[in-house]
This record gives C-alpha cells, sequence and structure tokens, in this order.
C-alpha cells in the first residue's frame, strides 16, 4: 500500500501572521504603489512572494549556529562547509559569497566581459542582470514546450541541443565564457533539467571547448524530479543524482537560501584553478576574505547541515509535494497554472486567467495586486515587468509568459494555509470577467525594475 507523504519534522516553535481586511489592503497596496514588494510583512497574511530566505531551520541548524566560528582568517565553520560542498558536489575550489547574486558578481567579473554571449536555459533575472550590466548578452536556449502552460512535458527546464548548437558554432569560443543552465529552472516555470538533457549539454559544450556552469538554487529539487520522472534513477539516492549532475559541468553558482536551507548564502564552487584565482581577487573585493565572503561563521555552519538536510528524499517529497497540492487545487478550480507543478512554486498562467487586461497594462501584475486585495497573499509577477526593458532599444521586453508565481517557502506553511490559498485563487478566478483595466507604470530603475517600479492603477 502507497501511504501519502507526510512532513519529517514536526513543529517546535511558533510565529504569528497578522489577517487584515480587503479595505485595508486596498489602502495599503495604493500607498506602496501598487509595488508588493513595497509591503511591510506585518500586511501580509500568507507570504508567497518568494522562497528564497524564508524557510524554517531545523533544531540541528541551529544548534549548528552555535558553534559556529566567527574567525576572520581560517574558520573552522568555513572549513566544514567547504567539505560539505564538496563532498556534495564533487568540485574542488569553494568560495562562500552572502548569496546567490554575489556569487554571480564576483564570478562573472573574472569571466565575464563586453560584447561576450551566454547562452543558457531561462536566465535568471539577476544572472542576466549581471551578464547585461557587463554589456554581454543572454541568450535563451530553453526548449519552446516550457513557454506552453498546458502541454506536459516532465523537464521543461531543457535546454534546446539545436538553439544551443547555432550559438555556438555561429560565434567564436573567445565570446562565449559558459553556458550556464539554471537547475531547476526557476523563469521558466520552476522546471527541471533531466539528466540526459544536461549530459548532452555538457557533451556539446565540451565539444565546443566551452565551460559549462550550473546555476544551483535549487539543485535538490532537480535532483527530486530526476529520481522520479527520469527512467534509470529511481533507485539512485537524491545525494548520488546530484554528485552525477555537478560532473558534468565545470562550476556552479548557488543561493544557499533555497536549497541551503538558510536564510542568507550562497558560493562558488568550481574546477577551474586558474578561474578561481581570478574569482579569489573579486571575492576579497566585493564579499570579504576568501574563508567567510560575505558570510557569517555561524551561517556558514548552519548551511553545511541545511545542504545534508536538503539532499535527503523524505524532505524534498514532502516540499515538493505541497506544491503540488496546491496546483492540484487550483486546477480542481479550473485555474489556469503551468503544468507540471514547478518544484518550489505554482505559476499562475495571467494570459489565460484575464486576457480582458492589456498586456502593456501588466496583466500579471494586475492579477497579482486582486489576489493580494481579496486574500492577504502576496505573490509576485513575473512577465513584462520582471523581464525589463531591452537594453539597447529601452522597449518593455513581451516574455511569451506573463505569470504569477505563489512560490512556497521550505518547511513554513501548513496544508491548511495552501487551503486558504486555493480558496482565495477560485474566488479571484469566479469574477476575473469584471477586470478591464491593469496598471501604467510611473517610475522605474533602469535595471531590474521590478523590486523598486511605482505603478498607477488605470
Ligand atoms: C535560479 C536563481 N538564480 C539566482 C538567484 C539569485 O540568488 P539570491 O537571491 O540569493 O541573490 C535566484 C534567486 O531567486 C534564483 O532563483
Amino acid at each position: 500500500m502507497k501511504l501519502p507523504y507526510a512532513e519529517p519534522y514536526k513543529i517546535k516553535m511558533v510565529e504569528s501572521i497578522k489577517r487584515s481586511t480587503p479595505g485595508q489592503r486596498k489602502k495599503w497596496i495604493k500607498e506602496a504603489h501598487y509595488n508588493l514588494f513595497n509591503l511591510s510583512s506585518d500586511k501580509v497574511f500568507i507570504d508567497l512572494l518568494t522562497d528564497s530566505g524564508t524557510g524554517a531551520m531545523s533544531d540541528k541548524q541551529w544548534s549548528a549556529l552555535m558553534s559556529g566560528d566567527e574567525s576572520y582568517a581560517g574558520s573552522a565553520s568555513f572549513l566544514e562547509l567547504k567539505e560539505v560542498v564538496q563532498k556534495i558536489t564533487g568540485f574542488t575550489y569553494f568560495l562562500p559569497t552572502h548569496q546567490g547574486r554575489a556569487a554571480e558578481n564576483v564570478l562573472f567579473s573574472a569571466i565575464v566581459k563586453e560584447g561576450d554571449i551566454v547562452p543558457g536555459n531561462s536566465h535568471f533575472d539577476t544572472t542576466k542582470g549581471h551578464i547585461e550590466f557587463r554589456k554581454a548578452s543572454a541568450v535563451d536556449c530553453t526548449i519552446d514546450e516550457a513557454f506552453n502552460t498546458t502541454i506536459y512535458h516532465p523537464f521543461k527546464g531543457n535546454i534546446n541541443l539545436e538553439k544551443l548548437e547555432k550559438v555556438l558554432s555561429e560565434n567564436p569560443k573567445d565570446k562565449i565564457p559558459f553556458v550556464i543552465l539554471t537547475i531547476t529552472c526557476n523563469s521558466s516555470g520552476g522546471q527541471p533539467v533531466s539528466m540526459e538533457n544536461i549530459k548532452a549539454v555538457s557533451h556539446m559544450c565540451k565539444s565546443y571547448e566551452v565551460p559549462l556552469l550550473f546555476d544551483s538554487a535549487r539543485f535538490a529539487e532537480n535532483a527530486y524530479f530526476v529520481k522520479l520522472r527520469e527512467e534509470g534513477y529511481q533507485n539512485r539516492s537524491i545525494k548520488e543524482i546530484v554528485k552525477e549532475c555537478f560532473s558534468y559541468g565545470d562550476g556552479m553558482t548557488m543561493s544557499a537560501k533555497k536549497d541551503g536551507l538558510v536564510n542568507m548564502g550562497g558560493f562558488i564552487a568550481l574546477n577551474d584553478e586558474e578561474v578561481y584565482k581570478k574569482a579569489t581577487v573579486f571575492n576579497i573585493m566585493y564579499e570579504g576574505f576568501l574563508t567567510y565572503g560575505g558570510m557569517n561563521g555561524r551561517d556558514m555552519a548552519a548551511l553545511a547541515v541545511g545542504l545534508d538536510e536538503a539532499t535527503e528524499f523524505d524532505y524534498l517529497e514532502s516540499r515538493i509535494e505541497q506544491v503540488a497540492y496546491l496546483g492540484k487545487k487550483l486546477v480542481e478550480s479550473g485555474v489556469p497554472v503551468q503544468q507540471p507543478f514547478g518544484g518550489h512554486a505554482i505559476f499562475i498562467d495571467a494570459n489565460k486567467f484575464v486576457p480582458t487586461i492589456p498586456r502593456d497594462e501588466y496583466r500579471a501584475q494586475a492579477l497579482a495586486i486582486e489576489l493580494y486585495i481579496i486574500g492577504g497573499i502576496r505573490g509576485v509577477e513575473i512577465g513584462t515587468v520582471l523581464a525589463d526593458r531591452d537594453p539597447f532599444t529601452r522597449k518593455n521586453r513581451f516574455p511569451e509568459l506573463e505569470l504569477v508565481r505563489l512560490a512556497i517557502p521550505r518547511r513554513t506553511y501548513s496544508q491548511n494555509h495552501m487551503d486558504y490559498v486555493a480558496a482565495v485563487l477560485k474566488n479571484v478566478y469566479d469574477t476575473r470577467a469584471q477586470a478591464k483595466n491593469g496598471y501604467i507604470i510611473v517610475d522605474e530603475a533602469p535595471i531590474m525594475r521590478h523590486f523598486t517600479v511605482k505603478f498607477k492603477k488605470i
């Protein structure tokens, strides 16, 4: 008999969250210039803005905090973390950073130059930001199926090998510092990349002598999908799958706020000594000395435990099944969502949900605002606002998908919270025909505008 999944932990401490009324929220979101990032957390009931750094640490992680070594140089916690990273990833060189984008900043400072091209699978916004900031370009080679939310494909994070080969064959090798594979692929809906695809991309990179890097924020969740969906991996442990995956690459950047199960942290891991040496200079300049790189000793200690816990099957099963539980409830109510469900979030298809709102009025943003007003739920727009303007033409980029992401923090909310979210969404969906107008932008930053952009209601 297959028993239902259940969380492999129980609750030791709770944190209060505040309910409010739709009237209060209408006023608050207007004061926040209709940008959900501007809301203080006490004005949010269920916070699904991100799964980044918002999860709960275990008692073992909290214990590790107490024994963290805060030495500036040669911290024991650094050595402990380095050993865990080497064991889990197989990479030789290790540099801690304060979070994922800092890892990108340090590594890209060493290897990306003006005019370069970086192919990948729907680069995450900070990755793309750090590439474009250096006047290089990110080329998206994701498979087309990723952009149709109703097609079932078990690995929608995969790279289309023809698209990749075109970029590799049409450009000189010295213009392509690396190919980047994001596992799981956040921008295309938390979708996994298959081991077969990782292997094929790695093979192609080798034949063109271009390094392969992983943007690894959710590498453990990716391994869980490989175990469940890919032939030949059912009897392999998550840790074995992770090790195999990284064995096909030359290095990784990591936002430890996701599959590191900590609230802050990141790192770079590499095999190439030359690249490591170049990166150390920037790590010291931007982050801190090599044995802490922007992290407290205690946080490195907690991360060492977190990486081990995140690569355990029972944890991953309860994590990913909770996301799927919400997804199934929404599908039952007819709400259009990205399928199959992602590992860390449910993505609502705003093009199908509110086609009545024009695209240049930011329909996914309008839907996210409505969810907040009706239920106090904070999601995030993954659409035209996030896609930013083209750096050369300064025109809005309209991505294929207009999504609202409901990211589920790790080990944080209960099934009742998921039921509440599903009920609110059903309510909004049932009244969707009334939605006609969206928003206009009144103020925006030149890059990564979504964090600080201000809107006016039309
Ligand atoms: C795939 C991916 N890469 C990189 C980052 C950046 O990491 P951080 O937020 O720690 O800077 C994120 C954050 O959400 C991410 O999802």
